[in-house]
């Protein structure tokens, strides 16, 4: 079975997109994968058959050329909520491309290539113009700086940290936020140049509190980059409450992950870890889980 993990995005979403850095991490959540010959090929997800002519289907077809796989019965199990800002479909598009590898029997040396290639034909039918981001993430699995264009990198953490998930809403169309945030730039292109500035600066400042452990410094970056998100309209006020009920559970920071306007919020549990976190988001109705981040890619 090919697995790859789901993924949030500690700081940098949106900024990814426009070439800058950004800071992801797999969570212990994923997808799991496995192909077998067959002709027609095939997609099953969670037991059920993706019918032709669906946006899904295009997408499958799509990720099977750009590996030049033909013929094959693709199993996806999904253990992980979607369309919530968790890169289930990214995590989806890299199991399956290595299913697909792992049952074409070719030892590939540009396996890594050929995978975040294949996930981005995927992505391209769900999202516009992906950063890679999210594919990056499901490929590496611990911590990577990401910048689009650029290699990521793995951030090797002396020790694994917990982040504390909250479904903070319904989810939002990335497309849709990708757009939104566009439209600022398009008004006054000098302050979003200099909001991405402020980003880039935090993402540096944040990968040098994972290296030092400095978690309360990191937790005051978090929700420094969500005051930046909330600039773009990304922030709703299910987001506003989980973050507050968060703040008062004793997390350092909280924020919106990934393309926002809906979707989850991460947590940087303080000193008493993320039980009481997950509790006041339980007993609000907030769907909430913990993940630990990994030390090494
Ligand atoms: C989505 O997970 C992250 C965004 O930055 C979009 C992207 O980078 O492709 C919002």
């Amino acid at each position: 079975m090919a697995h790859a993990s789901g993924k949030v995005i500690l700081c940098g979403e949106h900024a990814a997109v426009y070439g800058r850095p950004a800071l992801a991490c797999g969570i212990a959540r994923g997808v799991f994968a496995h192909a077998t010959p067959s002709v027609p090929s095939s997609l099953w997800i969670d037991g059920q058959r993706i019918d032709e002519g669906t946006e899904t289907h295009s997408a499958f077809q799509a990720l099977c050329r750009e590996l030049d796989v033909r013929d094959r019965r693709v199993d996806v199990q999904l253990q992980m909520p979607t369309g919530v800002g968790l890169g289930a479909s990214a995590a989806m598009a890299v199991a399956m491309a290595r299913a697909l590898l792992d049952s074409s029997e070719t030892a590939d040396a540009v396996a890594e290539a050929r995978i975040l290639a294949a996930a981005d034909a995927w992505e391209r039918l769900f999202h516009g113009n992906p950063s890679g981001i999210d594919a990056a993430t499901a490929y590496a699995g611990g911590c990577i700086r990401f910048q689009k264009g650029s290699d990521f990198r793995g951030i090797d953490l002396r020790q694994s940290f917990e982040l504390a998930i909250a479904v903070a809403g319904p989810p939002s169309a990335t497309r849709e936020m990708v757009a939104q945030v566009a439209q600022f730039r398009e008004r006054d292109p000098v302050t979003f140049e200099q909001q991405l500035d402020a980003i880039t600066s935090l993402v540096d400042d944040a990968e040098q509190c994972l290296l030092a452990l400095d978690w309360p410094r990191l937790g005051a970056l978090l929700d420094h980059n969500q005051t930046l998100l909330a600039e773009w309209k990304l922030s709703t006020p299910e987001i506003e409450d989980c973050r507050q009920l968060a703040r008062e559970a004793g997390a350092w920071g909280a924020k919106l992950t990934g393309a926002g306007g809906g979707g989850c919020v991460i947590a940087l549990p303080g000193e008493l870890g993320s039980d009481p976190i997950l509790a006041a988001w339980s007993r609000a109705g907030y769907r909430c889980f913990s993940s630990s981040i990994a030390t090494v890619r």
